[in-house]
């Protein structure tokens, strides 16, 4: 098959190395508007480059697009492949506006395309254990989720990140993930979002540099997202490339808490430890024992966490089989959603009603 990969920067890079492991593909061409970022590209003999948009779009060999531009360009090249024809994997956050990331999901609807966003925290192994341990009923049903994150300033001045016009926001950019999973893990949707956020420390963001977002579930559910990024040391380098290493024991943190009505859980991504806790009846009152705990080595970070090789594995192969997204475009239209609804929040500093949202 072949497949393009439209926006060559850090990410277009990491799926061009994933797709040259697929089985299936046996032709890759890389778009870019700067054509230096096509020359840097290591250039294994099925890859291909170009400048033009046209000679993806009016290419009919090519059956899938990777859109791993810029937030602000995901739009215009997404919609462009749905209406060639083509399936599409976007990446997260859809596109900057509700509005936009509307547009493209009923556009890929009404063509029925095949299209898939870059939540690949649901591939993660670690995120995927809570799922089953959810799923099998270990946990009961899920009431609380609590994600406590904290990281260094690893965006810098020169990057797109910072400018709100470009990236849409931290939500946007970063922290949909991380309202993706509870969704996912707690099955039912949000209706209030409440953001409160302290001033930036960060003087030269455009951007919010921390939230304390609070969601409530239509059935009672309630999760709460933590995050400041500044505090945590800085290091050089892709924070995607071997970071838990470098940033372990630095002040970078990532854990969540979930507590179920048969159990709870914790993930810890810098302790490398995933643990489990049953809850049981006594005469004297509730009791709580750890039940199970996983860890895993340095060298399977990349599977527990940002799982994107078996993302883009995945997606080939569904292509290629003419099988559907693993998860549907509508169920991440939904996370964008409550993500502009904590944009939303966090601006206007008022509980923000996720059907406001459109
Ligand atoms: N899922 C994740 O965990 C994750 C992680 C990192 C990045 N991302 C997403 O991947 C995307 C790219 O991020 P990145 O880190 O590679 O950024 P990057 O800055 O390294 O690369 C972006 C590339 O897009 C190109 N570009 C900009 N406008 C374009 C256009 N109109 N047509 C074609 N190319 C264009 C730029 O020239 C650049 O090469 C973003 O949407 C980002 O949110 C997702």
């Amino acid at each position: 098959m072949k497949v393009a990969v439209l926006g060559a920067g850090e990410m277009g890079k990491t799926v061009i190395d994933h797709l040259t492991k697929s089985p299936y593909v046996n032709e890759i061409v890389a778009y870019d508007i700067n054509k230096k970022q096509l020359e840097n590209l290591s250039c294994p003999k099925i890859l291909r480059t170009t400048t033009d948009l046209n000679n993806i779009i009016s290419d009919n060999e090519i059956k899938l697009a990777f859109i791993t531009s810029s937030n602000n360009a995901h739009k215009e090249l997404t919609l462009a492949c749905l209406n060639a024809g083509k399936a599409a994997m976007c990446e997260k956050p859809i596109a900057n506006t509700v509005s936009d990331a509307e547009e493209i999901v009923s556009t890929a609807e009404r063509n029925r395309s095949f299209l898939q966003i870059g939540f690949e925290l649901r591939y993660s192994k670690l995120y995927t254990k809570v799922k089953e341990w959810i799923d099998t009923g270990l946990l009961g049903q899920i009431v609380n989720t609590h994600c406590f994150y904290v990281c260094s300033e690893f965006f810098g001045k020169k990057s797109w990140r910072i400018k709100k016009s470009l990236a849409g926001g931290m939500f946007l950019e970063k922290l949909c993930h991380y309202v993706d999973l509870p969704r996912w893990w707690i099955g039912d949707e949000v209706v209030d979002v409440f953001s409160a956020c302290a001033p930036n420390v960060i003087d030269y963001f455009e951007i919010r540099d921390n939230y304390n977002t609070i969601c409530k579930y239509r059935k009672g559910a309630v999760s709460q997202l933590s995050f400041m990024m500044a505090p945590a040391a800085s290091f050089e380098g892709d924070p995607l490339r071997n970071y838990i290493d470098q940033q372990h024991g630095d002040g970078h943190c990532l854990q969540y808490f979930i507590y179920g009505t048969k159990g709870a859980a914790e993930t810890d991504v810098f302790g490398r430890s995933i643990k489990r806790w049953q809850f049981s009846d006594s005469e004297k009152g509730m009791k709580s024992k750890l039940a199970e705990q996983l860890k895993w080595p340095a060298e399977e970070d990349h599977f527990y966490f940002h799982n994107t090789t078996d993302q883009t594995l995945d997606i080939v192969e569904r292509v290629h089989k003419g099988l559907p997204p693993r998860t549907p475009a509508k169920d991440a239209l939904e996370s964008m959603r409550l993500s502009y609804a904590a944009e939303l929040a966090g601006e206007t500093g008022r509980i923000v009603r996720i059907d406001e949202i459109n």
